[in-house]
């Protein structure tokens, strides 16, 4: 099993921690992992899984992107289901290429877990490449991924589903710079969706990113402008959503391809300035977020999350695995936020952690995906 990892994305840190956690939940009996990491440059490396595991614990993983040979991805003719990994510049240890003409070695890859998320990875154009490579991969395909990362048409499909979405609209950057004033007004207006005594908070997103990388919460129309520069780092489009007020995060995770099943609903408990589940506080400040499983929801509530989930999952055409995040108001009304078709693997992350306690851990977890990509 080939594990991509790494990638070009604002999350790469994010995905090295995934990778190894796939990696230490695999099979060893029935899988062998083969590592490849993509870095920054978007260059794939075959990698070594003892400096996987480390690099994962080094913050600024300066090591792994300087260790990795680089490899290119090719469809053997004939081989059905198979690919190749052939390095272009020697092989991971010089021993290994000794005698082998030209230092290239290959191996036949059964599957690839994609252990990527964000842009270019996570959003359809690695899963094309491996779809014209004709060997199977955990999770959406091209269609599912594209629409899941980009939070424009992942909205537009969900509202015409009738699934409940918050007010919100996009901005290219043409359509801001003809008019700036013009749209921070219209963004202010976002806050008249609050409750009698308070007005609602605003959340100012890059189209297509995750981990709330360049998200900004609004509270005031000062904040407005330099929230829309922000975000426009990102992307080229950006989100601007009505969020709500005294806002509870729930979390829901997906699994399974034509009958997908939802796991128990979780929490985020957000002790963070940013009043968010930021980047920070997700990542950065040990205290910033806590995890609740099960959430504090009624049985009624449980099912309508989970129904909702797995709404979601059909309606953006995903397959293999989502989390699918909501936001609750006082009121206790439910409104989806997003999906994510490759969600976090971390030692903090939801996914693997709503199906622990839904019945199915890791090493099975990681396992069933396998056995989805195969079927
Ligand atoms: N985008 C991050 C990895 C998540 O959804 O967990
Ligand atoms: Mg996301």
């Amino acid at each position: 099993m080939a594990v991509l990892f790494g990638g070009r994305s604002a999350e790469h840190e994010i995905s090295l921690l995934s990778a190894r956690f796939v990696v230490e939940a695999l099979d060893r009996d029935r899988y062998e992992p083969v590592l490849v990491g993509i870095d920054k440059e978007g260059r794939w490396l075959l990698q070594e899984e003892a400096l996987l595991l480390g690099a994962a614990r080094d913050p600024r993983l300066a090591r792994l992107n300087a260790a990795m040979p680089e490899v290119t991805l090719a469809t053997r003719p004939g081989a059905e289901g198979a690919a190749m990994l052939t390095p272009l510049s020697g092989s991971s240890t010089p021993a290994d290429s000794a005698g082998s003409a030209g230092g290239a070695q290959a191996s036949g890859i059964d599957v690839v877990f994609p252990v990527l998320h964000g842009p270019l990875g996570e959003d359809g154009s690695v899963q094309g490449l491996l779809e014209l490579t004709g060997v199977p991969y955990v999770g959406s395909g091209v269609l599912g991924s594209a629409v899941g990362m980009d939070k424009d048409v992942m909205k537009r499909l969900l509202r015409e589903a009738e699934l409940p979405v918050l007010p919100h609209f996009t901005l290219r950057r043409s359509t801001w710079e003809r008019d700036r004033a013009g749209w921070i007004d219209r963004v202010a207006a976002l806050a008249e969706g609050g409750t009698p005594s308070r007005s609602a908070p605003i959340f100012v997103k890059p189209a297509n990113l995750g981990s709330s990388v360049g998200i900004r919460r609004v509270t005031a129309p000062f904040e407005i402008e330099e929230a829309i520069e922000h975000a426009f780092e990102f992307d080229l489009k950006v989100v601007c959503e009505q969020g709500v007020p005294g806002a509870r995060e729930i979390e829901c995770a997906v699994l399974g391809d034509d009958e997908p099943i939802a796991s128990i609903p979780g929490e985020i408990v957000i002790d963070h300035a940013d009043g968010f589940y930021s980047y920070a506080a997700k990542y950065i400040d040990e205290r910033g977020a806590s995890i609740k499983i099960p959430a504090d929801l009624d049985p009624a509530e449980v099912s309508t999350v989970q129904n909702l989930s797995l709404r979601v999952f059909r309606t953006l055409e995903a397959s293999g695995l989502a989390r699918v995040d909501f936001l609750m108001g006082e009121d206790r009304r439910l409104h989806v936020n997003e999906i994510n078709t490759l969600p976090g693997f971390t030692a903090i992350s939801m996914y693997p952690k709503l199906w622990e306690a839904s019945g199915i851990p890791p090493r099975e977890l990681v396992q069933r995906l396998i056995e989805i990509a195969l079927d």
